[in-house]
């Protein structure tokens, strides 16, 4: 006796995309003002000049459900289609409920399968990944995959190496099936972690709770390891680097974002290769940067509908994943 499964479909596309950070901008002075630091130490060492700091009443959910809302209205599509939500997150103060399961909830999609995935600053390229999958599997429809994080409940504020860094924002995509070939929208997932480095990023459970890394090292892992993933991910997607428009890699720091878009330039991407730097004025968000930045160059008009872009995350794990996928 076979058991049967559900069609499948060609592929897999996004068709909408959303936003959201906090009012409150917190500058470089105003951290200067806290721990002993100056604006052109950040500006030069990452590159940020200004971030988005959430209000102690606004909940990672509370973000989760802005950006999630305004893809779903980007994508068309209404509440009761999307029968998948995908909350990719590392800054949940509480493990259950899960923030996928409420979020659904608040926007108002009934009965979906809901849930957290943690792969850090991956996190976003991980769920796009998996939702991918689900659809071309015929397992979902529509997929919501929201990259949400209140990094600044874990941030130690006294700690000048990693306060000037984090940030808080969500941002989401809504995923949906390819009707052929030729408009399947998201290339194969180029994934995978390096659990021997896994003490580099992490909560100090042994003492204080808070968010620590050895930037050293990772800065050195970032630059070293993550071009190789961008150019497998254009390799599975059949594609060369100069077909890409667009670079969007985890905006940790700007000096690594352009160190991977220099070795991509090297390897053949074009000079007019645009790249993303949103961590200028939203700081290092994990999970929300790729799908944030993406939403801000469309609203900024720096890509366009069609266009072709490669996002690389990568980040605590230490886990990395990246794919290439069009405009909607
Ligand atoms: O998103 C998750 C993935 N995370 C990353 O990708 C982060 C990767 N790492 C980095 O982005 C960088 O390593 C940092 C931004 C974290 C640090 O920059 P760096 O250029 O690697 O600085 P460093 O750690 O080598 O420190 C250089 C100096 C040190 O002083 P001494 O020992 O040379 O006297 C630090 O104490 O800079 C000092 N320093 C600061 N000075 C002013 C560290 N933080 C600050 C600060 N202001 N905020």
């Amino acid at each position: 006796m076979n058991l049967r499964l559900q069609a499948t479909t060609p592929g897999a596309k996004i068709i909408g995309l959303g936003s959201f950070q906090p009012e409150q901008v917190v500058t470089n002075d105003d951290l200067a003002r806290r721990v002993e630091t100056n604006d052109q130490w950040i500006r030069d060492r990452v590159g940020i000049v200004e971030r988005r700091i959430a209000e102690k009443d606004t909940s990672l959910v509370d973000m989760a459900v802005e950006a999630g809302s305004r893809a779903l209205k980007d994508s068309g599509l209404a509440a009761a289609d999307v029968d998948t939500v995908i909350v990719a997150t590392c800054t949940m103060t509480a493990p259950i409920p899960n923030a996928a399961a409420q979020t659904a909830d608040r926007i108002g999609i009934s009965a979906p399968a809901a849930f957290d995935l943690n792969a850090a600053c991956a996190g976003f390229c991980y769920g796009l990944g998996t939702a991918a999958d689900l659809v071309r599997a015929g397992t979902a429809k529509n997929v919501l995959v929201v990259g949400a994080e209140k990094l600044s409940d874990w941030v130690d504020w006294d700690d000048r190496s990693t306060c000037i860094i984090f940030a808080d924002a969500a941002g989401a995509a809504v995923v949906t099936a390819a009707r052929s070939a030729d408009e399947v929208g998201i290339g194969p997932v180029s994934w995978g972690s390096a659990g021997d480095q896994a003490t580099t990023i992490r909560i100090l459970e042994e003492s204080t709770h808070k968010l620590w890394q050895h930037g050293q090292a990772v800065f050195r892992w970032a630059t070293t390891r993550i071009a190789p993933v961008a150019l497998d991910a254009v390799a599975r997607a059949g594609i060369t680097l100069a077909d890409i428009d667009v670079l969007v890699p985890h905006q940790a720091n700007l000096r690594i974002v352009e160190a991977v878009a220099k070795k991509l330039r090297k390897e053949g991407a074009r000079e007019d290769l645009r790249v993303a730097d949103d961590i200028v004025h939203s700081g290092n968000t994990s999970s929300a940067s790729i799908p944030m930045a993406l939403d801000h160059m469309r609203a900024a008009g720096r890509v366009r509908s069609g266009e072709t872009a490669l996002l690389v995350g990568f980040g605590a794990g230490l886990s990395y994943a990246g794919q290439v996928v069009r405009i909607p």
